[in-house]
């Protein structure tokens, strides 16, 4: 019989056959351009007649996936395409930033009866939540004060010991002292901020950036520098050296990995340039690292920690797009501003919750955790080929949208005349959220993109919901 992961509903057998090579396409160990397995050899691998493997044959013809090439058998079709944002376009000017706009519209996003394509949420079934339920269970069966006491600012030594361990991937050589744990990576960079700027400074930022960001910034009256931005590379480094040279920037703030929300990823050699440039100004980097372990590869990009020779870095990550977000546990290791990190916890809220520390550590101890890594970002590969596809398939021609090798969310740029808080407004109606492409900018750039929401699993909901939403961008053109 053969296995069925993605359709546990289909009917016959041929269909069944169809659904499995379907998802070795949409994993991607089948791509565009491969020979379909020859019709003898599925008849034998799944134990099934010669005319159910070529009446499947022919519905995976129909659907788009395959195509017959005259005696020389079935060959994966490409994936339909469609043109990358161009880079991006910033300001060289400072501005004061102002999120009430986002925050509310974050507020409509997490409205549950909508479909989520607004808020970067892993889907729930994508998350262990059984492993570090019972994990949970056992801590505070075990240590039944845990829950109530106080826990040293820095966090608690397992985790932290971790932490370290698994950092070494990313090519950091962390000791456990090194790090102070936090809750999630929103505080760790809030802190970052903290120690090494001043109310009416300036910070240099992605454009367009996440809009979390923004509201950090805002909270601690910082003015946002926009910086010019690739959708593959990352930010440029040409007009970050133009900022540095004209404008005095307190602090760098960027995602180095898959970023939110170009899913851009900087290469090593990037990395390395941008830290000498930050060295040669003197200027510290905060680096937020939250995506790094969603490559589509096998091979997790090094973090800009890396290549940190004088500690200016202050490196940023959590749990929450990996294990939990509700655990709210992620980490910073500030380098040479290790001291006034810690300090600025303890003045904060002295320290993060004992219990998810330990879970998360045990999680992280354990075998298995790998495991649950392959298989997200499995699942989120898929997940971002369907959405693009769905894009290729349901949206305007004129769609731009990025291919991130990485990550759990796509950028939709429309011609400049769209205006993408009638899309939001229309959407919502039909009871979809989206994040208009605004709120990843203090100056109300973007107003012609959207991002979109890959982390949930593919479904024909969200296969309608897109065909709707394609259906709205097509109508608002016309
Ligand atoms: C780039 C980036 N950093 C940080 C966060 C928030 O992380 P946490 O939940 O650990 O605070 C997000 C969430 O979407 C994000 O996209």
């Amino acid at each position: 019989m053969v296995s069925n992961p993605q359709n546990c509903d289909a009917s016959t057998l041929y269909e069944q056959v169809a659904n499995r090579i379907r998802s070795l396409i949409q994993e991607g160990t089948l791509r565009p351009g491969d020979r379909v397995p020859s019709v003898r050899k599925l008849h034998q691998q799944f134990s099934v007649s010669i005319s159910t493997v070529l009446e499947a044959y022919r519905l995976l013809e129909d659907q788009g996936w395959i195509g017959a090439r005259p005696q020389s058998g079935y060959y994966i079709k490409p994936l339909s395409n469609r043109a990358e944002p161009k880079t991006t376009v910033a300001l060289h000017r400072d501005f004061p930033v102002e999120v009430s706009l986002a925050f509310r519209m974050s507020s409509e996003m997490r409205d549950p009866q909508n479909t989520g394509l607004g808020h970067a949420f892993p889907g729930i079934e994508l998350l262990p939540i059984a492993s570090l339920n019972r994990i949970a269970n056992r801590i505070v069966r075990e240590h039944p004060t845990a829950l109530h006491a106080y826990n040293a600012p820095n966090g608690s030594e397992v985790l932290r010991h971790e932490v370290a361990r698994r950092s070494i991937e990313a090519g950091c050589m962390f000791s456990s002292n090194d790090l102070v744990i936090t809750n999630g990576a929103t505080e760790a960079i809030h802190l970052a901020l903290r120690a090494v700027t001043q109310p009416g400074d300036v910070v240099a930022i992605e454009s367009p950036t996440y809009y979390g960001f923004l509201e950090i910034l805002e909270s601690l009256h910082l003015k946002a520098l926009e910086i010019t931005t690739e959708p593959k590379d990352g930010i440029s480094l040409d007009h970050l050296e133009f900022a540095l040279k004209h404008c005095k920037v307190a602090a760098c703030l960027i995602v180095s990995n898959f970023s939110n929300p170009l899913g851009s990823c900087m290469s090593d050699h990037k990395k390395q340039q941008l830290v000498e440039l930050l060295n040669q100004y003197d200027v510290p980097l905060i680096e937020d690292d939250v995506y790094g372990e969603l490559s589509f590869s096998n091979h997790r990009p090094k973090a800009i920690k890396a290549f940190d020779t004088e500690k200016r870095v202050l490196y940023c990550a959590s749990i929450s797009k990996t294990l939990s977000p509700g655990l709210r546990v992620g980490w910073c290791a500030a380098g040479q501003y290790l001291v006034k990190v810690e300090q600025l916890k303890m003045a904060m809220n002295w320290t993060t919750a004992i219990v998810p520390q330990l879970t998360v550590a045990e999680f992280l101890s354990k075998g298995g955790c790998e495991r649950h890594l392959r298989r997200i970002r499995r699942a989120y590969q898929t997940q971002i080929l369907r959405m693009r596809q769905a894009v290729c398939d349901y949206f305007p021609i004129e769609t731009c949208v990025t291919q991130p090798s990485g990550g759990q969310v796509l950028w939709l740029e429309f011609p400049i005349e769209f205006d993408v808080m009638k899309l939001y407004q229309v959407a919502l109606q039909h009871r979809i959220s989206v994040a208009p492409g605004i709120m990843f900018s203090p100056t109300g750039a973007y107003r012609n993109c959207v991002r979109l929401n890959c982390g949930l699993p593919w479904s024909t909901h969200l296969e309608r919901a897109m065909y709707t939403l394609g259906h709205l961008c097509k109508q608002q053109l016309q």
